[in-house]
């Protein structure tokens, strides 16, 4: 794996941009233009494509582990709302570097096959995917469960936050089913009311919780992480 820093906001990726990209005049929305402008003048999105990611969020994980070191050799890990895999790239690099370990990825979106990947397509509120899941675990435990899920933003703050806030609240609903002892969960959630109920739950069957922003995220997104270790039980 190219262990090249994934800090781009200090880095030469970050000036390397020095004036900013144009765009040609269109009829497109302002809403779209402002999209466009933000992904051709973003270091991450450019460096992904070099790197062969399939997303931006790839860093955001290579950051966060940088940091808490997360992942190793042979782990079992599922990664929750995995399309379109730029999380399982990361994550298959590490886990399946020296000895092979167990990766399972889920979306409700097609995700391209990856080697050594299991992929399931569905929601994770499904029984039939909670079975598929522990079809392929055969009562292995997992060292660690991720989720990026967001729902479909419509716009309306409070709700968007909500419907994410319900991902999550699912997210670790499965990661206390799966998790082994001293396993690890990493959560995306929206800054907002709910919050401290969630810190509040994890802070029961985890011995450390922390809320993580990753350099990769967008200062002016109210994306977060929380970050769940030591695996306490399931209560
Ligand atoms: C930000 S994307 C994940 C990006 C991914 N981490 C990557 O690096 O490529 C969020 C994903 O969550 C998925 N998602 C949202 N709700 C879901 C659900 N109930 N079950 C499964 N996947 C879900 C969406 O389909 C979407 O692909």
């Amino acid at each position: 794996m190219n262990k090249k820093k994934v800090d781009l906001h200090k880095n030469k990726f970050a000036s390397s941009r020095s004036s900013k990209q144009k765009l040609k005049k269109s009829k497109r929305t302002e809403s779209s233009k402002r999209w466009i402008s933000r992904q051709l003048n973003d270091p991450y999105v450019s460096e992904a494509q070099k790197r062969g990611y399939r997303s931006r969020s790839a860093f955001k994980l290579l950051q966060i582990n940088e940091k808490f070191n997360l992942f190793k050799s042979g782990m079992v890990i599922i990664d929750l709302g995995c399309a379109p895999g730029g999380w399982l790239q990361v994550i298959s690099e590490i886990i399946n570097k020296n000895k092979k370990g167990i990766l399972i990825g889920i979306d409700l979106l097609d995700t391209d096959i990856l080697p050594n990947v299991e992929i399931l397509k569905g929601d994770i509120n499904d029984e039939n995917i909670l079975s598929q899941i522990n079809k392929i675990l055969n009562g292995k435990k997992v060292n660690g469960v991720v989720s990026d899920m967001a729902a479909d933003t419509t716009g309306h703050r409070p709700t968007d936050h909500l419907r994410t806030t319900m991902l999550l609240e699912s997210a670790i609903d499965i990661a206390k089913d799966f998790l082994n002892e001293d396993g690890f969960f990493l959560g995306k959630c929206f800054k907002g009311g709910a919050e401290s109920s969630i810190l509040e739950t994890l802070n029961k069957s985890f011995k450390v919780v922390k809320h993580v922003k990753p350099d990769a995220s967008r200062k002016e997104s109210v994306e977060s992480y929380v970050l769940a270790m030591h695996y306490k039980n399931k209560t």
